[in-house]
């Protein structure tokens, strides 16, 4: 079992703090976490009993975007194995989403000292138990295993399967690095597609997504000239992708 926490304002931040008490490679989960945080300044909301609220400290990454590899890997494997009939695939950068709904959502933490990246905390959220009227309050489509599948689940039977899957991710990444990476890359849905980029000005255009580059860009067709689009939002619609 990871650190279990009863409740916390935040997994990632407690591990940031506590950056230093606990090895590589350990997992905190929280019952109820009062203060999460979201990519692009958002918020995450999760009550005691909806949803897995969880960080991982990787010490040994090459660069922040790997972690997110590592842990939306290994989101992707809890989540299918939780609902096998359902079709999770990734949204770059590393949200987890089942045709237009996000399911989950992770964000990666870079500890840097002395100008040097020493460790990431990565901080994974799963809608697990969500009632729909609850999903819907979010103000962005999402969903949860319970919303797919009609089924609840103990979160304490379900975070032992993520920390499994994050202790061999992690491993994979150290051995096999560009295997994991790749791996990562392909369960990307968004490549061959067009969809809607977003920069954090608020900018918006329509772009072609080619691949996705070694630093982690989404490689982006647009206007005639290829933008490498690093850190922003993708909006999807059933048109853009499952077409
Ligand atoms: C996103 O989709 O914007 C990322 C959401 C990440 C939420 C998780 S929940 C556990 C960890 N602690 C936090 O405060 N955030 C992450």
């Amino acid at each position: 079992m990871p650190v279990l926490l009863d409740r916390v304002d935040s997994t990632n931040t407690f591990l940031k703090t506590h950056f230093d008490d606990y090895p590589d490679g350990t997992m905190v989960a929280a019952m109820e976490q009062t203060a999460g945080r979201g990519r692009m300044g958002r918020s995450w909301h999760q009550k005691r009993g909806d949803g897995i609220a969880s960080s991982v400290i990787f010490r040994e990454i090459g660069a922040g975007f790997h972690a997110g590899a590592i842990g939306g890997l290994a989101t992707l494997e809890t989540v299918r194995s939780a609902v096998p009939e359902a079709d999770f695939f990734f949204k770059w950068p590393n949200d987890v989403y089942c045709g237009e709904r996000k399911i989950a959502g992770i964000l990666s933490e870079g500890i840097w000292r002395s100008g040097k990246l020493c460790g990431v905390v990565c901080g994974i959220g799963i809608n697990v138990n969500d009632e729909v009227s609850a999903l819907e309050k979010i103000g962005r489509p999402a969903t949860s295993l319970f919303a797919l599948s009609g089924k609840k689940f103990e979160i304490k039977k379900l975070l032992p399967l993520l920390e499994k899957s994050l202790a061999a991710h992690y491993i994979k990444y150290k051995f096999e690095r560009a295997r994991l990476i790749g791996e990562w890359k392909r369960e990307n849905r968004l490549i061959g597609k067009t969809v809607e980029l977003i920069r954090p000005d608020g900018e918006r255009f329509r772009a072609g997504i080619s691949g996705i580059d070694d630093d982690g860009n989404l490689v982006a067709v647009h206007g005639g000239s290829v933008t490498l689009f690093g850190c922003g939002d993708v909006r999807i619609d059933a048109a853009d992708i499952f077409k």
